[in-house]
């Protein structure tokens, strides 16, 4: 079968009507965000691979499995599996002043190559915030009080937020030895990746999706246990400001998250009505060196195909889309009304009305487009009309007519048709 009319598998088009529920959900957050202090940065989709290989963990599946890798004149490219190591990139182009306390969102495509399941996309999109303030659980209280913000401006409030920590740098050793001397014995158990894992980077071991590991893993004791107090108490930091304001979360001590540029804070935001892919949002603070420089900050990357989703599964995606305006269609009879149309076209979308008109054809053709195009309006003229400088404006639901002077058809037009 031919594959010209059809995406990539795992990859798809957005059409009308849905897209006009993403241009909802962003319109709705970018206020939101304003209003903590984001800038919107938009990075390129192709980076080098070292960008995420050096960020993201030469171990993680993210790199080991899933990443679209090319090579274009002899350099390694890949196509962008996230959002964070991109703006690191960025800033450590920067000097100190622009990046200390920089706040900048994103919204754009990311791309893995997972096997393609409910929920799980190829090419699918995330909003993301990345904030490089001065590490502290003020902050990261900040940052996860915003994250619930985002949700409630598109109507999510059934989401449930589970947060963990993953220790400092320091604790990293203490971490993978206690978790391997427990795993060590049930080697032979374990999946072929997680043997592996063992030796490489114990931590992935912790959210493999075989079912035999997540046996072994279920009872396994909690990396927490192995961190320094210092780390537990910057967790509490972090739960002291959420209570404070009324956040509601669940401790999970298990919570590793993929990727392994993290430490200290971390989370997912687990939506309703998604099935096994559930995770509607992740983040956490991080560590990143890249160009010479380390950068740590603090922020979240939103699935949005799975928000949509559970908006159109909860029945909310109509709040948050706004109608196209009435759409007015000119109808021409004959050759000189055609070419005034055109003009009188120019001028009505100038005055702010929606309009389109078909290029030639019957009345009876023109009506059949204008029906097909679900216009509101049709605005009719011929050679009386042109003598006459009005118009015949026809409400296209309830057949009634009316024929206003050109100076008033925008105000006729823009009227909601009765
Ligand atoms: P992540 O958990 O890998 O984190 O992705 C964030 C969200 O993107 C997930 O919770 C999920 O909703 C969505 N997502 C991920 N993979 C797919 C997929 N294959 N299909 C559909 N949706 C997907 C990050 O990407 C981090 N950069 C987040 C972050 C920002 N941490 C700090 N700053």
């Amino acid at each position: 079968m031919s594959s010209a009319h059809r995406p990539v598998q795992g990859m798809s088009d957005i059409t009308a009507p849905e897209v006009r529920l993403w241009q909802g959900l962003e319109r709705a957050a970018g206020a939101t965000l304003l209003r903590y202090g984001f800038e919107e940065l938009r990075t390129p989709v192709v980076e080098f691979e070292a960008v995420f290989t050096r960020s993201i963990g030469e171990t993680t599946d993210v790199v080991q499995k899933e990443m679209y890798v090319f090579e274009k004149g002899g350099r390694r490219l890949c196509l962008r599996p996230e959002g964070t190591a991109g703006v690191m990139r960025h800033a450590a182009g920067l000097g100190p002043q622009e990046t200390d306390g920089a706040r900048w969102y994103y919204i754009g495509p990311m791309f893995r190559s997972e096997r393609p399941q409910a929920g799980r996309r190829r090419q699918f999109h995330q909003l993301g915030v990345e904030c490089l303030e001065a590490p502290s659980p003020l902050v990261d209280a900040e940052i996860l009080a915003l994250q619930l913000d985002v949700f409630r401006a598109w109507g999510l409030t059934d989401c449930t937020l589970k947060l963990s920590t993953r220790g400092s740098g320091a604790d990293r050793a203490q971490v993978a030895a206690g978790l391997r001397e427990y795993l060590s014995p049930h080697h032979g158990d374990l999946c072929g990746d997680c043997q592996r894992r063992l030796a490489e980077n114990v931590l992935r071991v912790m959210d493999c999706k075989n079912e035999g590991c997540r046996k072994i893993v279920a009872g396994a004791p909690a990396p927490t246990d192995f961190m320094a107090q210092e780390s537990r108490d910057y967790l509490a930091g972090v739960t002291r400001y959420l209570d404070d304001l009324g956040v509601p979360y669940e401790l999970d001590a298990r919570l590793v998250r993929g990727l392994d540029y993290y430490e200290h804070t971390v989370w997912e935001i687990e939506g309703s009505h998604l099935g096994a892919q559930n995770a509607i949002a992740g983040g956490g603070r991080y560590r990143i060196s890249l160009g010479g420089r380390e950068l740590a900050g603090v922020g979240f990357a939103i699935g949005l195909e799975r928000v949509v989703a559970m908006l159109e599964a909860t029945g909310r995606d109509a709040a948050l889309m706004s109608d196209p305006p009435p759409l007015a269609w000119l109808v021409a009879l004959g050759d000189e009304a055609q070419q005034q149309n055109l003009r009188l076209m120019q001028e009505l979308r100038a005055a702010g009305v929606a309009c389109r008109m078909t290029p030639g054809g019957s009345l009876k053709s023109q009506m059949r487009a204008a029906n097909k195009a679900g216009a509101a309006w049709a605005v009719i003229r011929g050679d009386d009309e042109l003598a006459q400088g009005v118009a015949t404006v026809k409400n296209m639901a309830s057949g009634e007519q009316q024929q206003p002077a050109l100076d008033r058809l925008a105000a006729a037009l823009s009227a909601a048709p009765g």
